[in-house]
Protein backbone atom coordinates (compact mmCIF):
# COMPACT_ATOMS: atom_id res chain seq x y z
CA UNK A 1 0.00 0.00 0.00
CA UNK A 2 1.69 3.10 -1.08
CA UNK A 3 0.89 6.82 0.95
CA UNK A 4 -2.13 7.96 0.10
CA UNK A 5 -2.37 11.44 -1.99
CA UNK A 6 -4.41 12.40 0.54
CA UNK A 7 -1.86 12.05 2.83
CA UNK A 8 0.81 13.62 0.90
CA UNK A 9 -1.55 16.72 0.80
CA UNK A 10 -2.47 17.52 4.46
CA UNK A 11 1.46 17.07 4.90
CA UNK A 12 2.18 19.44 2.07
CA UNK A 13 -0.29 21.73 3.15
CA UNK A 14 1.05 21.65 6.55
CA UNK A 15 4.71 22.20 6.16
CA UNK A 16 6.19 25.83 4.71
CA UNK A 17 8.44 25.44 2.09
CA UNK A 18 10.34 28.67 2.88
CA UNK A 19 10.84 27.36 6.46
CA UNK A 20 12.09 24.28 6.00
CA UNK A 21 14.16 25.43 2.83
CA UNK A 22 15.40 28.25 5.20
CA UNK A 23 16.98 25.89 7.74
CA UNK A 24 19.19 25.11 4.35
CA UNK A 25 19.37 27.76 2.45
CA UNK A 26 20.09 31.53 3.33
CA UNK A 27 16.94 33.13 1.54
CA UNK A 28 16.53 36.89 0.97
CA UNK A 29 13.36 38.30 -0.18
CA UNK A 30 12.99 39.12 -3.95
CA UNK A 31 9.36 40.16 -4.80
CA UNK A 32 7.18 37.55 -3.66
CA UNK A 33 9.31 34.97 -4.12
CA UNK A 34 12.44 34.18 -2.19
CA UNK A 35 16.45 33.43 -3.41
CA UNK A 36 19.90 32.23 -1.76
CA UNK A 37 22.77 30.14 -2.97
CA UNK A 38 22.20 26.72 -4.58
CA UNK A 39 22.30 23.89 -1.97
CA UNK A 40 22.78 21.50 -4.99
CA UNK A 41 25.49 22.95 -6.61
CA UNK A 42 28.23 25.89 -6.11
CA UNK A 43 27.86 29.29 -6.99
CA UNK A 44 28.38 32.35 -6.08
CA UNK A 45 25.68 34.27 -7.03
CA UNK A 46 21.67 33.15 -6.08
CA UNK A 47 20.22 31.36 -8.66
CA UNK A 48 17.88 29.02 -6.09
CA UNK A 49 14.32 30.39 -6.09
CA UNK A 50 11.78 29.32 -3.48
CA UNK A 51 8.42 30.08 -5.34
CA UNK A 52 6.18 30.68 -1.84
CA UNK A 53 2.55 30.90 -4.02
CA UNK A 54 3.41 27.00 -5.68
CA UNK A 55 5.06 26.08 -2.63
CA UNK A 56 7.88 24.55 -4.79
CA UNK A 57 11.59 25.38 -5.68
CA UNK A 58 13.99 25.84 -8.70
CA UNK A 59 17.33 26.58 -9.43
CA UNK A 60 17.67 28.56 -12.59
CA UNK A 61 21.45 27.47 -12.31
CA UNK A 62 21.22 23.14 -12.21
CA UNK A 63 17.60 22.58 -12.66
CA UNK A 64 17.21 21.10 -9.13
CA UNK A 65 13.71 21.71 -8.73
CA UNK A 66 10.09 20.31 -7.12
CA UNK A 67 7.99 20.54 -3.75
CA UNK A 68 9.11 20.42 0.06
CA UNK A 69 9.50 16.27 -0.39
CA UNK A 70 11.68 16.45 -3.34
CA UNK A 71 13.52 18.88 -1.45
CA UNK A 72 14.00 16.72 1.40
CA UNK A 73 14.64 14.03 -0.75
CA UNK A 74 17.40 15.61 -2.53
CA UNK A 75 19.13 17.39 0.47
CA UNK A 76 18.92 14.61 3.19
CA UNK A 77 19.55 11.83 0.53
CA UNK A 78 16.20 10.02 1.62
CA UNK A 79 14.01 7.96 -0.52
CA UNK A 80 10.11 9.29 -1.01
CA UNK A 81 9.10 7.11 1.82
CA UNK A 82 11.51 8.48 4.56
CA UNK A 83 11.40 11.57 3.16
CA UNK A 84 7.30 11.82 3.81
CA UNK A 85 8.83 10.92 7.23
CA UNK A 86 10.91 13.37 7.47
CA UNK A 87 8.28 16.12 6.40
CA UNK A 88 5.69 14.50 9.18
CA UNK A 89 7.72 14.50 12.06
CA UNK A 90 8.50 17.70 11.80
CA UNK A 91 4.70 18.85 11.26
CA UNK A 92 3.85 16.50 13.80
CA UNK A 93 1.77 13.54 11.46
CA UNK A 94 2.52 10.14 11.55
CA UNK A 95 2.67 8.28 8.16
CA UNK A 96 0.25 5.40 7.62
CA UNK A 97 2.33 2.67 7.55
CA UNK A 98 3.33 0.46 4.62
CA UNK A 99 4.35 -2.63 4.09
CA UNK A 100 7.64 -1.59 2.95
CA UNK A 101 8.39 0.64 5.17
CA UNK A 102 7.74 -1.82 8.46
CA UNK A 103 10.38 -4.35 6.52
CA UNK A 104 12.99 -1.44 5.92
CA UNK A 105 12.33 -0.23 10.03
CA UNK A 106 12.72 -3.81 11.18
CA UNK A 107 16.01 -4.91 9.25
CA UNK A 108 17.47 -1.68 10.48
CA UNK A 109 16.87 -2.90 13.87
CA UNK A 110 18.38 -5.93 13.47
CA UNK A 111 21.45 -4.47 11.98
CA UNK A 112 21.54 -2.06 15.19
CA UNK A 113 20.89 -5.40 17.71
CA UNK A 114 23.44 -7.02 15.82
CA UNK A 115 26.03 -4.30 15.85
CA UNK A 116 25.54 -4.29 19.85
CA UNK A 117 26.23 -7.72 19.84
CA UNK A 118 29.40 -7.54 18.00
CA UNK A 119 30.56 -4.90 20.45
CA UNK A 120 30.12 -6.57 23.29
CA UNK A 121 32.09 -9.02 21.77
CA UNK A 122 34.90 -6.74 20.26
CA UNK A 123 34.87 -5.64 23.48
CA UNK A 124 35.24 -10.00 25.60
CA UNK A 125 38.49 -9.88 23.43
CA UNK A 126 39.89 -7.19 24.40
CA UNK A 127 39.84 -8.11 27.95
CA UNK A 128 41.23 -11.38 26.55
CA UNK A 129 44.18 -9.49 25.18
CA UNK A 130 46.50 -8.19 26.81
CA UNK A 131 48.63 -6.42 24.05
CA UNK A 132 45.68 -4.89 22.88
CA UNK A 133 45.27 -3.47 26.09
CA UNK A 134 49.08 -2.54 26.70
CA UNK A 135 47.90 -0.59 23.11
CA UNK A 136 45.82 1.34 24.83
CA UNK A 137 47.32 2.16 27.80
CA UNK A 138 50.39 2.62 25.54
CA UNK A 139 48.25 5.29 24.13
CA UNK A 140 47.17 7.07 27.58
CA UNK A 141 43.61 5.57 27.87
CA UNK A 142 42.41 5.21 31.25
CA UNK A 143 40.67 1.88 32.18
CA UNK A 144 37.49 4.30 32.33
CA UNK A 145 37.88 6.13 29.35
CA UNK A 146 38.38 2.42 27.21
CA UNK A 147 34.58 1.56 29.04
CA UNK A 148 33.11 4.70 28.32
CA UNK A 149 33.66 4.48 24.28
CA UNK A 150 33.07 0.51 24.19
CA UNK A 151 36.49 0.09 22.91
CA UNK A 152 37.33 -3.08 21.61
CA UNK A 153 39.86 -5.71 19.84
CA UNK A 154 38.95 -7.57 16.87
CA UNK A 155 41.13 -10.57 16.68
CA UNK A 156 43.24 -11.89 13.87
CA UNK A 157 42.33 -14.86 12.26
CA UNK A 158 38.96 -14.96 9.42
CA UNK A 159 35.62 -15.87 11.30
CA UNK A 160 36.09 -15.48 14.62
CA UNK A 161 33.06 -12.46 14.72
CA UNK A 162 31.28 -14.47 11.83
CA UNK A 163 31.37 -18.02 13.94
CA UNK A 164 30.37 -15.74 17.16
CA UNK A 165 27.47 -14.18 15.41
CA UNK A 166 26.01 -17.38 13.91
CA UNK A 167 26.31 -19.17 17.46
CA UNK A 168 23.70 -15.88 18.37
CA UNK A 169 21.60 -16.91 15.40
CA UNK A 170 22.62 -14.37 12.72
CA UNK A 171 23.41 -15.52 9.21
CA UNK A 172 26.08 -14.99 6.96
CA UNK A 173 24.49 -12.46 5.07
CA UNK A 174 23.50 -10.69 8.21
CA UNK A 175 26.41 -9.88 9.12
CA UNK A 176 27.62 -8.69 5.80
CA UNK A 177 24.43 -6.34 5.82
CA UNK A 178 25.53 -5.20 8.80
CA UNK A 179 29.07 -4.36 7.40
CA UNK A 180 31.43 -6.60 9.73
CA UNK A 181 31.77 -9.52 6.82
CA UNK A 182 32.92 -9.19 3.27
CA UNK A 183 32.74 -12.40 0.53
CA UNK A 184 35.81 -12.90 -1.62
CA UNK A 185 35.50 -14.21 -4.81
CA UNK A 186 34.96 -17.86 -4.27
CA UNK A 187 32.37 -16.91 -2.49
CA UNK A 188 33.41 -17.60 1.62
CA UNK A 189 32.71 -15.04 3.90
CA UNK A 190 35.02 -13.03 6.03
CA UNK A 191 35.55 -10.76 9.10
CA UNK A 192 35.62 -7.81 7.73
CA UNK A 193 37.99 -6.31 11.10
CA UNK A 194 40.94 -8.04 11.53
CA UNK A 195 43.65 -7.52 14.05
CA UNK A 196 42.53 -4.04 14.80
CA UNK A 197 41.82 -1.64 18.01
CA UNK A 198 37.93 -1.48 17.76
CA UNK A 199 36.16 2.31 18.10
CA UNK A 200 32.51 1.43 18.11
CA UNK A 201 30.65 4.23 16.47
CA UNK A 202 27.48 5.47 18.13
CA UNK A 203 24.96 7.59 17.07
CA UNK A 204 22.95 10.33 19.06
CA UNK A 205 20.13 7.50 20.39
CA UNK A 206 22.91 6.08 21.25
CA UNK A 207 23.19 2.93 18.62
CA UNK A 208 25.93 1.10 17.34
CA UNK A 209 25.36 2.12 13.73
CA UNK A 210 29.31 1.56 12.88
CA UNK A 211 32.78 0.85 13.84
CA UNK A 212 36.35 1.99 13.27
CA UNK A 213 39.42 -0.43 13.14
CA UNK A 214 42.72 1.12 13.74
CA UNK A 215 46.22 -1.41 13.46
CA UNK A 216 48.66 -2.45 16.27
CA UNK A 217 51.27 -0.86 14.62
CA UNK A 218 52.86 0.80 11.50
CA UNK A 219 50.84 -1.55 8.85
CA UNK A 220 48.39 0.28 6.28
CA UNK A 221 46.22 0.97 6.16
CA UNK A 222 46.17 2.50 9.42
CA UNK A 223 42.62 2.86 9.61
CA UNK A 224 39.43 0.52 8.14
CA UNK A 225 36.06 2.29 8.75
CA UNK A 226 32.41 0.12 8.56
CA UNK A 227 31.05 0.31 4.86
CA UNK A 228 27.88 2.14 4.30
CA UNK A 229 24.97 -0.13 5.72
CA UNK A 230 21.26 1.16 5.77
CA UNK A 231 21.88 2.39 9.25
CA UNK A 232 25.17 3.94 8.50
CA UNK A 233 26.01 6.70 6.27
CA UNK A 234 29.78 7.91 7.06
CA UNK A 235 28.75 11.45 5.53
CA UNK A 236 25.96 11.89 7.54
CA UNK A 237 28.03 10.77 10.91
CA UNK A 238 30.15 12.28 13.88
CA UNK A 239 32.35 9.90 16.25
CA UNK A 240 31.48 10.72 20.14
CA UNK A 241 28.47 13.00 18.56
CA UNK A 242 26.46 11.27 22.03
CA UNK A 243 29.19 12.53 24.35
CA UNK A 244 28.76 15.78 22.46
CA UNK A 245 26.27 16.83 22.14
CA UNK A 246 24.72 19.13 25.20
CA UNK A 247 27.77 20.17 26.80
CA UNK A 248 29.12 23.41 26.95
CA UNK A 249 27.14 26.59 25.81
CA UNK A 250 26.48 25.27 22.68
CA UNK A 251 30.57 24.85 21.43
CA UNK A 252 31.77 21.54 19.64
CA UNK A 253 35.17 20.37 18.86
CA UNK A 254 35.86 19.38 15.57
CA UNK A 255 39.02 17.31 14.85
CA UNK A 256 40.49 14.55 12.68
CA UNK A 257 41.12 11.24 14.65
CA UNK A 258 39.07 9.19 17.36
CA UNK A 259 41.48 9.23 19.13
CA UNK A 260 42.08 13.18 19.17
CA UNK A 261 38.83 12.95 20.45
CA UNK A 262 38.69 10.01 22.69
CA UNK A 263 42.18 11.70 24.19
CA UNK A 264 40.06 15.32 24.58
CA UNK A 265 37.24 13.37 26.71
CA UNK A 266 39.10 11.74 28.73
CA UNK A 267 40.91 14.99 29.33
CA UNK A 268 37.65 16.94 30.33
CA UNK A 269 36.67 17.77 26.66
CA UNK A 270 33.60 15.68 25.80
CA UNK A 271 32.58 18.44 23.61
CA UNK A 272 34.83 16.76 20.40
CA UNK A 273 34.16 15.05 17.26
CA UNK A 274 35.71 13.81 14.82
CA UNK A 275 34.42 13.13 10.87
CA UNK A 276 34.80 9.23 9.99
CA UNK A 277 38.07 9.34 7.70
CA UNK A 278 36.95 11.50 4.81
CA UNK A 279 36.33 15.32 4.82
CA UNK A 280 33.82 16.95 6.50
CA UNK A 281 30.69 17.12 4.84
CA UNK A 282 27.51 19.64 4.49
CA UNK A 283 25.54 17.45 6.14
CA UNK A 284 27.81 16.70 8.48
CA UNK A 285 28.10 20.59 9.03
CA UNK A 286 24.33 20.82 9.12
CA UNK A 287 24.23 18.33 11.92
CA UNK A 288 26.83 19.56 13.99
CA UNK A 289 24.53 22.98 13.57
CA UNK A 290 21.60 21.34 15.26
CA UNK A 291 23.76 20.88 18.82
CA UNK A 292 25.96 23.98 18.67
CA UNK A 293 26.77 27.19 17.83
CA UNK A 294 30.13 27.31 17.70
CA UNK A 295 32.44 25.21 16.64
CA UNK A 296 36.72 24.89 16.78
CA UNK A 297 38.58 23.51 14.72
CA UNK A 298 41.28 21.46 16.07
CA UNK A 299 42.82 19.81 12.95
CA UNK A 300 46.29 18.31 13.00
CA UNK A 301 48.92 21.43 11.85
CA UNK A 302 50.51 19.80 8.81
CA UNK A 303 49.68 21.43 5.08
CA UNK A 304 46.82 19.05 4.65
CA UNK A 305 45.29 19.95 8.18
CA UNK A 306 45.68 23.76 7.06
CA UNK A 307 43.67 23.12 3.45
CA UNK A 308 40.80 20.85 5.45
CA UNK A 309 40.34 23.76 8.18
CA UNK A 310 40.09 25.93 5.54
CA UNK A 311 37.96 23.59 4.05
CA UNK A 312 35.93 23.27 7.02
CA UNK A 313 35.53 26.73 8.19
CA UNK A 314 33.82 26.83 4.56
CA UNK A 315 31.19 24.83 5.12
CA UNK A 316 30.57 25.43 8.67
CA UNK A 317 30.36 29.27 8.26
CA UNK A 318 27.61 28.46 5.36
CA UNK A 319 25.55 26.32 8.08
CA UNK A 320 25.11 29.32 9.89
CA UNK A 321 27.76 28.36 12.95
CA UNK A 322 30.19 30.12 14.23
CA UNK A 323 33.72 29.34 13.57
CA UNK A 324 37.13 29.50 15.93
CA UNK A 325 40.47 27.78 15.16
CA UNK A 326 42.44 25.85 17.83
CA UNK A 327 46.60 26.54 17.55
CA UNK A 328 48.91 23.47 18.77
CA UNK A 329 52.00 25.09 18.75
CA UNK A 330 55.07 22.10 18.80
CA UNK A 331 52.21 19.55 18.61
CA UNK A 332 50.98 17.60 15.34
CA UNK A 333 47.44 16.97 17.00
CA UNK A 334 45.42 17.69 19.89
CA UNK A 335 46.24 14.23 20.71
CA UNK A 336 50.18 14.69 20.99
CA UNK A 337 49.14 17.99 22.42
CA UNK A 338 47.50 17.08 25.52
CA UNK A 339 50.10 14.30 25.96
CA UNK A 340 53.08 17.03 26.00
CA UNK A 341 51.26 19.95 27.15
CA UNK A 342 48.42 18.38 29.56
CA UNK A 343 44.87 19.88 29.16
CA UNK A 344 45.28 22.69 31.32
CA UNK A 345 47.16 24.42 28.62
CA UNK A 346 44.62 22.77 26.43
CA UNK A 347 41.93 24.66 28.27
CA UNK A 348 43.72 27.93 28.45
CA UNK A 349 44.94 27.68 24.44
CA UNK A 350 41.31 26.90 24.07
CA UNK A 351 40.13 30.41 25.43
CA UNK A 352 42.24 32.30 23.28
CA UNK A 353 41.54 30.58 20.21
CA UNK A 354 41.11 33.02 17.11
CA UNK A 355 38.31 33.63 14.88
CA UNK A 356 38.26 32.30 11.68
CA UNK A 357 39.67 35.74 10.61
CA UNK A 358 42.16 36.08 12.89
CA UNK A 359 43.14 32.28 12.07
CA UNK A 360 43.63 33.31 8.52
CA UNK A 361 45.45 36.72 9.09
CA UNK A 362 47.79 35.48 11.31
CA UNK A 363 48.71 32.39 8.81
CA UNK A 364 49.09 34.82 6.12
CA UNK A 365 52.24 36.83 8.55
CA UNK A 366 53.79 33.18 8.52
CA UNK A 367 57.28 33.25 7.52
CA UNK A 368 57.31 37.19 6.81
CA UNK A 369 59.12 40.11 7.95
CA UNK A 370 56.94 42.72 8.62
CA UNK A 371 59.31 45.38 9.71
CA UNK A 372 60.49 45.06 5.88
CA UNK A 373 59.01 47.15 3.10
CA UNK A 374 58.34 44.42 0.95
CA UNK A 375 57.17 42.07 3.92
CA UNK A 376 54.41 44.91 4.76
CA UNK A 377 53.38 44.72 1.16
CA UNK A 378 53.39 41.08 0.71
CA UNK A 379 50.80 40.56 4.36
CA UNK A 380 48.94 43.71 3.11
CA UNK A 381 48.04 42.51 0.07
CA UNK A 382 46.73 38.99 1.13
CA UNK A 383 44.89 40.96 4.61
CA UNK A 384 43.42 43.38 1.58
CA UNK A 385 42.53 39.66 -0.21
CA UNK A 386 41.19 37.88 2.73
CA UNK A 387 39.07 40.88 4.08
CA UNK A 388 37.42 41.09 0.42
CA UNK A 389 36.08 37.45 1.32
CA UNK A 390 34.15 39.16 4.40
CA UNK A 391 30.89 39.65 3.45
CA UNK A 392 29.89 41.77 6.70
CA UNK A 393 31.14 45.72 5.59
CA UNK A 394 31.26 46.19 9.81
CA UNK A 395 33.52 43.00 9.95
CA UNK A 396 36.06 43.99 6.87
CA UNK A 397 35.95 47.59 8.52
CA UNK A 398 37.08 46.08 12.35
CA UNK A 399 39.30 43.80 10.59
CA UNK A 400 40.94 46.71 8.28
CA UNK A 401 41.37 48.83 11.38
CA UNK A 402 43.27 45.91 13.45
CA UNK A 403 45.36 45.09 10.70
CA UNK A 404 46.28 48.78 9.26
CA UNK A 405 47.18 50.22 13.32
CA UNK A 406 48.93 46.67 13.48
CA UNK A 407 50.98 47.80 10.40
CA UNK A 408 50.89 51.44 11.02
CA UNK A 409 49.46 52.28 7.95
CA UNK A 410 46.15 53.89 6.52
CA UNK A 411 43.15 51.91 7.32
CA UNK A 412 41.30 53.71 4.52
CA UNK A 413 43.83 53.02 1.97
CA UNK A 414 43.46 48.63 3.12
CA UNK A 415 39.87 49.38 3.10
CA UNK A 416 39.33 50.15 -0.46
CA UNK A 417 41.75 48.13 -1.61
CA UNK A 418 39.76 44.85 0.13
CA UNK A 419 36.63 46.57 -1.58
CA UNK A 420 37.86 46.75 -4.79
CA UNK A 421 38.39 43.22 -4.60
CA UNK A 422 35.53 42.20 -3.74
CA UNK A 423 33.86 43.80 -6.72
CA UNK A 424 35.97 42.34 -9.15
CA UNK A 425 35.90 38.58 -7.42
CA UNK A 426 32.12 38.92 -7.83
CA UNK A 427 32.19 39.88 -11.24
CA UNK A 428 34.24 36.61 -12.00
CA UNK A 429 31.65 34.95 -10.13
CA UNK A 430 28.95 36.21 -11.57
CA UNK A 431 30.82 34.79 -14.76
CA UNK A 432 32.23 31.24 -13.75
CA UNK A 433 28.61 30.97 -12.32
CA UNK A 434 26.79 31.84 -15.90
CA UNK A 435 29.52 29.33 -18.10
CA UNK A 436 28.88 27.09 -14.92
CA UNK A 437 25.15 27.31 -15.51
CA UNK A 438 24.61 26.77 -19.32
CA UNK A 439 27.20 23.65 -19.14
CA UNK A 440 24.24 21.85 -15.91
CA UNK A 441 21.73 23.00 -17.61
CA UNK A 442 22.58 21.30 -20.86
CA UNK A 443 24.21 18.16 -19.46
CA UNK A 444 21.23 17.93 -16.55
CA UNK A 445 18.33 18.22 -19.14
CA UNK A 446 20.51 16.36 -21.60
CA UNK A 447 20.79 13.11 -19.32
CA UNK A 448 16.55 13.12 -18.49
CA UNK A 449 15.53 14.04 -21.54
CA UNK A 450 18.31 13.76 -23.85
CA UNK A 451 15.72 13.30 -27.27
CA UNK A 452 14.80 17.34 -26.38
CA UNK A 453 17.98 18.85 -28.21
CA UNK A 454 16.87 16.47 -31.36
CA UNK A 455 13.39 17.73 -31.19
CA UNK A 456 13.05 20.98 -29.83
CA UNK A 457 10.18 21.85 -31.58
CA UNK A 458 7.89 19.17 -31.04
CA UNK A 459 9.61 19.06 -27.42
CA UNK A 460 8.22 22.65 -26.58
CA UNK A 461 4.74 21.63 -27.80
CA UNK A 462 5.04 19.06 -25.93
CA UNK A 463 6.11 20.88 -22.82
CA UNK A 464 3.06 23.54 -23.40
CA UNK A 465 0.94 20.40 -23.29
CA UNK A 466 2.04 18.86 -20.24
CA UNK A 467 1.82 22.85 -18.43
CA UNK A 468 -1.89 23.47 -19.49
CA UNK A 469 -3.05 20.03 -18.17
CA UNK A 470 -1.31 20.58 -15.16
CA UNK A 471 -2.94 23.71 -14.63
CA UNK A 472 -6.04 22.37 -16.54
CA UNK A 473 -6.93 19.01 -15.50
CA UNK A 474 -10.74 19.72 -17.16
CA UNK A 475 -8.59 19.96 -20.78
CA UNK A 476 -8.09 16.06 -20.53
CA UNK A 477 -10.92 15.20 -22.15
CA UNK A 478 -10.31 16.74 -25.29
CA UNK A 479 -6.81 16.00 -24.92
CA UNK A 480 -7.25 11.97 -24.71
CA UNK A 481 -9.24 12.03 -27.48
CA UNK A 482 -6.89 13.75 -30.37
CA UNK A 483 -3.87 12.08 -28.44
CA UNK A 484 -1.89 9.34 -26.69
CA UNK A 485 1.04 9.62 -24.81
CA UNK A 486 2.26 7.43 -28.12
CA UNK A 487 2.29 10.28 -29.92
CA UNK A 488 4.87 11.99 -27.95
CA UNK A 489 8.15 12.08 -29.24
CA UNK A 490 10.36 12.38 -26.21
CA UNK A 491 9.86 9.31 -23.94
CA UNK A 492 10.61 11.83 -20.82
CA UNK A 493 7.80 13.75 -22.15
CA UNK A 494 5.34 10.99 -22.33
CA UNK A 495 6.02 9.53 -19.12
CA UNK A 496 5.44 12.49 -17.57
CA UNK A 497 2.01 12.52 -19.28
CA UNK A 498 0.81 8.93 -18.34
CA UNK A 499 1.74 9.61 -14.86
CA UNK A 500 -0.35 12.66 -14.93
CA UNK A 501 -2.91 11.46 -17.02
CA UNK A 502 -2.94 8.05 -13.90
CA UNK A 503 -3.64 11.06 -11.59
CA UNK A 504 -6.50 12.68 -13.55
CA UNK A 505 -8.21 9.52 -14.05
CA UNK A 506 -7.98 8.86 -10.05
CA UNK A 507 -9.95 11.93 -9.77
CA UNK A 508 -6.57 13.53 -8.43
CA UNK A 509 -5.00 17.04 -9.71
CA UNK A 510 -1.89 16.24 -10.77
CA UNK A 511 0.80 17.69 -8.15
CA UNK A 512 4.73 17.73 -8.30
CA UNK A 513 4.31 15.20 -5.04
CA UNK A 514 2.46 12.84 -7.43
CA UNK A 515 5.81 12.17 -9.57
CA UNK A 516 6.67 9.70 -7.13
CA UNK A 517 8.55 7.00 -9.56
CA UNK A 518 10.22 9.77 -10.69
CA UNK A 519 14.69 10.31 -9.61
CA UNK A 520 14.82 13.72 -7.66
CA UNK A 521 16.74 14.78 -10.69
CA UNK A 522 13.92 14.10 -13.07
CA UNK A 523 11.55 16.02 -10.47
CA UNK A 524 14.02 19.23 -10.97
CA UNK A 525 13.11 19.08 -15.02
CA UNK A 526 9.25 18.67 -14.50
CA UNK A 527 9.24 21.55 -12.08
CA UNK A 528 11.81 23.68 -14.77
CA UNK A 529 8.90 22.83 -17.77
CA UNK A 530 6.12 23.86 -15.43
CA UNK A 531 7.48 27.03 -14.38
CA UNK A 532 6.73 27.94 -18.20
CA UNK A 533 3.03 27.55 -17.17
CA UNK A 534 2.96 31.38 -16.77
CA UNK A 535 3.84 32.22 -20.84
CA UNK A 536 0.43 30.43 -21.75
CA UNK A 537 -2.73 31.84 -20.92
CA UNK A 538 -4.28 28.43 -20.73
CA UNK A 539 -7.27 28.70 -23.47
CA UNK A 540 -8.42 25.48 -24.51
CA UNK A 541 -7.54 27.18 -28.02
CA UNK A 542 -3.57 27.38 -26.90
CA UNK A 543 -4.07 23.67 -26.62
CA UNK A 544 -5.36 22.76 -29.60
CA UNK A 545 -2.84 25.07 -31.69
CA UNK A 546 -0.18 22.96 -29.37
CA UNK A 547 -1.52 19.71 -30.47
CA UNK A 548 -1.76 21.00 -33.72
CA UNK A 549 2.41 21.63 -33.52
CA UNK A 550 3.07 18.34 -32.27
CA UNK A 551 1.35 16.72 -34.98
CA UNK A 552 3.47 18.74 -37.56
CA UNK A 553 6.30 17.85 -36.43
CA UNK A 554 5.67 14.13 -36.30
CA UNK A 555 4.50 14.33 -39.76
CA UNK A 556 7.66 16.30 -40.72
CA UNK A 557 9.66 13.70 -38.58
CA UNK A 558 8.22 10.75 -40.33
CA UNK A 559 8.96 12.42 -44.05
CA UNK A 560 12.98 12.94 -42.70
CA UNK A 561 12.61 9.66 -42.18
CA UNK A 562 11.77 8.53 -45.73
CA UNK A 563 14.40 10.15 -47.16
CA UNK A 564 12.93 13.02 -48.60
CA UNK A 565 15.46 15.48 -49.36
CA UNK A 566 14.96 19.17 -48.05
CA UNK A 567 12.86 20.41 -51.44
CA UNK A 568 10.16 17.45 -51.39
CA UNK A 569 9.77 18.11 -47.64
CA UNK A 570 9.31 21.56 -48.30
CA UNK A 571 6.51 20.49 -50.53
CA UNK A 572 4.80 18.27 -48.76
CA UNK A 573 4.90 20.50 -45.14
CA UNK A 574 3.36 23.03 -47.59
CA UNK A 575 0.70 20.74 -49.08
CA UNK A 576 -0.20 19.46 -45.28
CA UNK A 577 -0.75 23.26 -44.25
CA UNK A 578 -3.20 23.42 -47.11
CA UNK A 579 -4.80 20.34 -46.34
CA UNK A 580 -5.33 21.95 -42.79
N1 LIG B 1 41.66 7.60 8.81
C1 LIG B 1 41.05 6.61 8.05
N2 LIG B 1 41.80 5.77 7.27
C2 LIG B 1 43.16 5.90 7.22
C3 LIG B 1 43.79 6.90 7.96
C4 LIG B 1 43.00 7.74 8.75
O1 LIG B 1 39.85 6.46 8.10
N3 LIG B 1 43.86 5.05 6.46
C5 LIG B 1 40.83 8.47 9.62
C6 LIG B 1 40.57 7.93 10.99
O2 LIG B 1 39.25 8.30 11.36
C7 LIG B 1 41.58 8.65 11.83
C8 LIG B 1 41.65 10.00 11.16
O3 LIG B 1 41.44 9.72 9.80
O4 LIG B 1 41.17 8.73 13.16
C9 LIG B 1 42.93 10.74 11.36
O5 LIG B 1 43.99 10.02 10.77
P1 LIG B 1 45.51 10.27 11.14
O6 LIG B 1 45.76 11.70 11.39
O7 LIG B 1 46.35 9.53 10.16
O8 LIG B 1 45.65 9.44 12.39
P2 LIG B 1 45.72 9.82 13.88
O9 LIG B 1 44.43 10.32 14.39
O10 LIG B 1 46.92 10.61 14.16
O11 LIG B 1 45.83 8.34 14.34
P3 LIG B 1 46.72 7.76 15.42
O12 LIG B 1 46.85 8.84 16.44
O13 LIG B 1 45.93 6.58 15.84
O14 LIG B 1 48.01 7.40 14.78
MN1 LIG C 1 47.08 10.93 16.25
Amino acid sequence: MAIPQSFIEELKSRVEIEDLIGGYVKLRRQGSNLTGLCPFHSEKSPSFTVFVGSQSYYCFGCHAGGDAINFVRAVEHLDYVDAVKFLADRVGMTVPQEEGARENAAQRADILELNKTAARWFHEQLRKTPQAVRYLSGRGLSEKTILHFGLGYAPEGWDNLLRHLEQKGYTKPDVKRAGLAAVNQGGRYYDYFRGRIMFPIIDVRGNVVGFGGRVLDDSKPKYLNSPDTPVFKKSRSLFSLCNAKGTREGQLILAEGYLDVISLYQAGFAQAVATLGTALTSEQARLMNRYAKEVVIAYDMDEAGRRATQRASELLTAAGLKVRVLRLDGAKDPDEYLRTHGPERLRAQLSRTEGYVEYRLSQAAVGLDLQDAAGKVSYLKEAAAILSQLDSPVERDVYAGRVAAQLGVEKDNLLTEANRLRKSDRKKAQQQDIVQQQRLLRSGVGRVDPDRARHLRASRAEEGILCLLYDHPDYYDELSKELSPDDFVTPFHRRVLVSMANAIEMGERPDLSGFREFSIEEIGVIQGILLRRERFSGTREELRELMETLQQERRRGAALQHGMDDEELRRYLQSMGQRK
